[in-house]
């Protein structure tokens, strides 16, 4: 942590409905009469925008990306981003609410592409200058669930077996089990409303 604001990430796999709640959070608490800034990776810069392309797209003819050249291409992603975002706002004393953080590249790129975890993690720690969220909800549910609710046409990551994603909720959940002081895990096979609920109580706790 830096600054006096408070960072707070949101993770899971796709379609857990991560970004609906971002934004029930970035209301409640603006109207709450905080300062928020409301970020995602990849892609929550010029320059991620960018690598974001590089990484999720899906066209026919692209060659594909290797297990160390993606994990490089979204640590420089959050790099930009550490850097150039969510620094300066946590030292202006905002929130910084970001949808997807450092837990990804385990769960994605460790987990799921089967990259070391020590490794992943010293490359955003590295990236990113040790900065890590105080708090970081897990919306937690079975891929095969979460991936029903997709629309539109699957990017790269999207369209991995059912292992891979069976392999990123595994890791989501071991990285909540080792630092239980920094996750909430919430079950988001439920409403959206008591998804809320749950985030809300806690915040609440957090921020009192
Ligand atoms: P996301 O923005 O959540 O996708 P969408 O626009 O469909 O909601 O994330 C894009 C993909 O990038 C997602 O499948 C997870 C993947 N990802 C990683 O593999 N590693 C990472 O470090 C991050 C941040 C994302």
């Amino acid at each position: 942590m830096s600054g006096t604001g408070l960072f707070v990430s949101f993770e899971g796999i796709d379609g857990v409905g991560k970004t609906t709640q971002v934004e029930r959070l970035r209301a409640y608490l603006t109207e709450a009469g905080r300062s928020v800034v409301v970020t995602r990776e990849p892609g929550g810069t010029p320059l991620g925008t960018a690598i974001r392309q590089l990484l999720l797209s899906n066209a026919a003819d692209s060659a594909p990306v290797s297990p160390r050249a993606e994990a490089m291409l979204y640590a420089a992603d959050r790099a930009q981003h550490a850097h150039d975002v969510i620094r300066p706002a946590l030292e202006a004393g905002s929130v910084v609410l970001t949808d997807r953080y450092v837990d990804s590249s385990i769960a994605y790129q460790s987990a799921g592409r089967q990259l070391s975890e020590d490794d992943i993690l010293m490359l955003s720690m590295w990236a990113t200058e040790n900065l890590m969220p105080a708090r970081t909800y897990l919306l937690d549910m079975d891929p095969s669930a979460s991936h029903a609710r997709l629309t539109g046409a699957p990017d790269r990551l999207e369209s991995e077996p059912d292992s891979f994603q069976e392999r990123t909720r595994a890791g989501f959940l071991a990285r909540a089990a080792a630092e239980p002081q920094r996750f909430r895990v919430v079950d988001a096979s439920q409403s959206i409303d008591d998804v809320w609920n749950a985030i809300r109580a806690d915040i609440d706790m957090v921020l009192s």
